[in-house]
């Protein structure tokens, strides 16, 4: 049987999920796109290829004036897949949808942080209430599957702490900075030039995305009831060349690490040892899990880019089909 899947939310990933669905072969039929300005529906199959272009064409997907809250009440579908901004301090419209499908008895699989840092319980309360999957892999670490990993192939072991460098932005301009002794503005100015580094910073370099991606995980994998609140956070913008000459001449670098150990959640600069796993270089996220039976754990991959977040949606939406 074919799954019948919604994407709301049609900018970089729900154009990703589109794509990937294209190029792979499996039973999952897209009854409905929403974006910001209307919606497609077909119940039959919307035509992917002709819903990315009419979106690169006229900058809406939409043929009708329908809202997303209104495909979500009234199409009929298995799984909503929740694409939209993140809103980290109320949830934001993501937060709307996603009570929305699950008071419509629809699976979600998201993307989107912002719900599940505002909200987490309540949601998966929810989705237990009303027998549904709550599924969102792409939340932390893009095309890094650590939640999966950390929940069902590690299940049985525990899992005592967990550290990582999960902002690609910060570590780029971090790299950079021990590469290349440039200040913080430097390397920063050459991020958002590439495109890595938005116009407006903040949310990566004072620690606000790791914080939320901290959150996510201390609740899903600690089963924690963590709020944005409880992590103490510093950002990256105050090191400087000198500390990274200190760092060197020890054998160490400076990386962004959030960290979750003995029930603390905490994001910060650290120093770590050049020959250590969480030395890695660039836009890359990478994990250290540290289990009670297994020993340390490390997974490390692409932590943004549509086809990549999108590869983590698949997964997620294959796993409840
Ligand atoms: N990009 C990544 O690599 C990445 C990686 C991991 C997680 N994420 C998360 O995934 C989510 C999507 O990211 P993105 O990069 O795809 O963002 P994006 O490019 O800004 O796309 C957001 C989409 O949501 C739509 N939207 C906004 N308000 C809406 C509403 N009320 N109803 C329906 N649609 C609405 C926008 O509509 P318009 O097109 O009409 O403006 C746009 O299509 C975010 O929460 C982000 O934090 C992104």
């Amino acid at each position: 049987m074919t799954l019948r899947i919604s994407i709301i939310g049609f900018g970089a990933v729900g154009q990703g999920v589109a794509d990937v669905l294209m190029r792979t072969n499996h039973p999952v039929t897209v009854v409905a796109i929403a974006d910001s300005r209307g919606a497609v529906v077909d119940e039959s199959g919307v035509d992917l290829a002709a819903a990315l272009k009419r979106k690169k064409n006229t900058g809406t997907v939409a043929t009708t004036d329908m809202t997303a809250v209104d495909v979500i009440e009234s199409v009929d579908h298995e799984i909503m897949v929740e694409t939209t901004p993140t809103e980290m301090e109320t949830g934001g419209i993501g937060l709307i949808h996603i009570r929305k499908a699950f008071e419509m008895g629809r699976h979600v699989v998201t993307s989107n942080k912002g719900p599940l840092v505002a909200k987490y319980s309540e949601l998966c309360g929810l989705a237990r209430k009303n027998n549904l999957h709550f599924r969102f892999e792409a939340t932390v670490g893009g095309a890094m599957p650590i939640i999966n990993l950390s929940e069902e192939v590690l299940a049985g072991n525990r899992i005592i702490a967990i550290e990582g460098v999960l902002n690609g932005t910060c570590n780029y301009i971090l790299s950079r900075m021990d590469d290349e002794g440039v200040s913080y503005e430097h390397a920063l100015g050459e991020a958002q030039e590439l495109g890595i580094a938005e116009a407006d910073p903040t949310a990566d370099v004072d620690g606000i995305d790791t914080v939320a991606k901290i959150v996510i995980l201390a609740n899903s994998v600690f089963g924690m009831d963590a709020g944005y609140e409880d992590v103490d956070v510093t950002g990256i913008s105050k090191i400087t060349p000198e500390a990274f000459k200190l760092a060197k001449d020890g054998g160490y670098t400076i990386k962004l690490i959030g960290e979750i150990q003995d029930g603390t959640l905490k994001v910060a600069p650290k120093m770590v040892p050049r020959n250590h796993p969480l030395n890695i270089e660039g836009t890359f996220n990478l994990a250290s899990i540290q289990t009670e039976l297994a020993g340390r754990i490390t997974i490390g991959g692409i932590g943004a880019g549509s086809i990549e977040t999108a590869s983590a949606i698949l997964s997620d939406i294959l796993w409840i089909g």
